[in-house]
C-alpha cells in the first residue's frame, strides 16, 4: 500500500497545470451510452474513478480507452446491458447508469452506487425524477431495478433537493425523449454546465435558466470531440496548500468564473487571487481565519470544506466552518487532531483555533479528507505520513508530483 510522506514548512512557488474535472468527466463518460458514433473526450483526468468508469463501459462491450495521456475515445455501438456490479458499488458516479442504461436498454439493474462514505447518500430524488418520466421499479435489497415500457416520456420534474447527481441524471434521461421536459430546483455546479455543453455539442437542445433546466428532446445525438473543464476543486485545494505554506502559485487551465465563489472567502482570508485569461495567480502570506458555510454552487463547495478546515488551523484568529451538504463529512477532524489541531465540532459546525500543526501518522478517510491532510502536512512542523492513498488517487491526478514540482517536500512511498 502506498503512503504519502510530507516534510512540512516549505513554501510553494511555481506553476501547476490543473487537470480535467473529475465530477464532469464521469457523467460525460457514461453519457456516451446515449450517443451514436465515436466521442473523443479531451482533458480527462488520470484518476482511478475515471479508470473505473471506463472499465464499466468496457465490460459492457464498448470501446473506451485512453488514446493519449488525457484523451479518451469512446464508442458504445456494441455495448450491451452487462453491468460490472463490483465496480458500480465502488463509485458514486455509477448512479449515472440509472438514466443512461435505462434510456439505452429500457431496463437497468444495478447495486446501490458506492463512493466516499460521509453519511447517508440517498438517491430518492433520482428515482422520483425517473419515475416522473415513466420509469417503474425502485430499490430492493441494495439493488436498483428500473424499467420503462416502450420509452420514457418527457415531463415536468420538480426536485425537492438541489442535487448535482439528480440534476445530471434527469438531463440525461430527458435528452432523447419526444417533447419538452422541464427540471426545476436544479444544481448549477460547473460539472452540470459541462455535461450540458457536451450534450448540446452532440446535438441536444438543453437550456439552463438558473433554477430550472429546459430539455427539448432530440431524435439522436452524434459523436463529437469535446474538451472538459478544468477542475475547480483541484484548483481550490492548491489554493489551500499555498495558504498553509505561504508563497505564490500560478494555476493554469482553470476558468476564472469557476473560482469566483471561492474568491469571496479567500479574499477574506487575505489570500490574494488575480487572473489572466485561463490562469489564476494565488499568493499568500499571513492568512486570516474565516467563518463560513458550504452551499450549493455558487456558494462555497462542500468538496473544499476539509481542506479549508486544515488551512484555518494556520490562520490568524482561527475560524469556523458549517457543513450544509453532507452531515457526515467530518472524519478528517480526528486525523487533524492527531497533528495537534484544536478543533471542536458542534453539530454541523467546526470551530478551529489557530495552531501550528505537528507532523503525525494519519489516515485518509475519504478523498477530500485525504486532501485536507496534505494541506495540513505541507504547513506542519516535521514529517506527516498519510495512509490510504487509494482515496486520494480517486480524484487527484499526480497530486504529489505536482506539489513537489512547486517546492513541496512531498512524495509517494511504498508502505509496508
Ligand atoms: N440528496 C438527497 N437525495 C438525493 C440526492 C441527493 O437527499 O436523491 C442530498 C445529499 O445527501 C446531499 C445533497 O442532496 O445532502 C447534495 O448531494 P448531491 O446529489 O448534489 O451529491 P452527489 O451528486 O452525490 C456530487 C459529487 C460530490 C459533491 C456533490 C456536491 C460526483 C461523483 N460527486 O455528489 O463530489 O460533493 O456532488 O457538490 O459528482 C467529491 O468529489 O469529493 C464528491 C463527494
Amino acid at each position: 500500500m502506498e503512503k504519502i510522506l510530507i516534510e512540512g514548512g516549505h513554501r510553494l512557488n511555481g506553476d501547476i497545470e490543473i487537470s480535467g474535472m473529475k465530477n464532469s468527466a464521469l457523467p460525460i463518460i457514461f453519457a456516451c451510452l446515449l450517443i451514436e458514433g465515436e466521442c473523443i473526450l479531451e482533458n480527462i483526468p488520470r484518476v482511478s474513478d475515471v479508470q473505473n468508469a471506463l472499465s464499466i463501459l468496457k465490460t459492457m462491450g464498448a470501446e473506451a480507452d485512453f488514446v493519449d495521456y488525457h484523451t479518451v475515445k469512446i464508442n458504445t455501438k456494441s455495448a450491451e446491458n452487462n453491468l460490472d456490479f463490483e465496480l458500480i458499488s465502488k463509485m458514486r458516479a455509477s448512479s449515472y447508469l440509472l438514466s443512461c442504461a435505462l434510456v439505452r436498454f429500457g431496463r437497468v439493474n444495478m447495486p446501490y452506487p458506492g463512493g466516499c462514505n460521509f453519511g447517508s447518500r440517498p438517491i430518492e430524488q433520482h428515482l422520483k425524477g425517473l419515475k416522473c418520466l415513466g420509469a417503474r421499479g425502485g430499490e430492493s435489497d441494495g439493488f436498483l431495478t428500473l424499467k420503462c415500457k416502450n420509452n420514457l416520456k418527457s415531463n415536468k420534474i420538480s426536485l425537492d433537493k438541489i442535487s448535482v447527481g439528480a440534476t445530471i441524471n434527469m438531463i440525461m434521461a430527458a435528452v432523447l425523449l419526444e417533447g419538452q421536459s422541464v427540471i426545476e430546483n436544479v444544481a448549477r455546479e460547473p460539472h452540470v454546465i459541462d455535461v450540458i455543453r457536451f450534450l448540446n455539442a452532440c446535438g441536444a437542445d438543453i437550456l439552463h435558466f438558473g433554477s430550472y433546466i429546459r430539455v427539448n428532446g432530440v431524435r439522436k445525438l452524434k459523436g463529437v470531440k469535446y474538451r472538459i473543464y478544468a477542475d475547480m476543486i483541484e484548483a481550490g485545494t492548491y489554493i489551500a496548500c499555498v495558504g498553509a505554506t505561504g508563497g505564490a502559485l500560478s494555476l493554469k487551465g482553470i476558468e476564472y468564473e469557476h473560482i469566483r465563489p471561492l474568491r469571496l472567502i479567500f479574499d477574506e482570508m487575505n489570500i490574494k487571487i488575480s487572473y489572466n485569461s485561463r490562469e489564476i495567480y494565488v499568493s499568500s502570506n499571513n492568512p486570516k481565519g474565516t467563518s463560513m458555510q458550504t452551499e450549493p454552487y455558487p456558494g462555497f463547495p462542500t468538496d473544499l470544506h476539509p481542506q479549508l478546515s486544515a488551512l484555518v488551523c494556520y490562520c490568524e484568529g482561527g475560524g469556523s466552518i458549517t457543513e450544509n451538504i453532507f452531515d457526515g463529512r467530518f472524519a478528517y477532524v480526528a486525523q487533524l487532531e492527531k497533528m495537534g489541531a484544536k478543533i471542536k465540532r458542534v453539530g454541523n459546525t467546526v470551530y478551529i483555533s489557530q495552531t501550528r500543526l505537528i507532523g503525525a501518522s494519519t489516515d485518509a478517510t475519504d478523498l477530500r479528507a485525504g486532501a485536507a491532510l496534505v494541506v495540513a502536512g505541507l504547513g506542519a512542523q516535521g514529517i506527516t505520513t498519510i495512509n490510504n492513498v487509494n482515496y486520494i488517487v480517486r480524484g487527484y491526478e499526480e497530486l504529489t508530483s505536482k506539489l513537489a514540482s512547486v517546492g513541496g517536500n512531498i512524495k509517494l512511498i511504498q508502505g509496508e
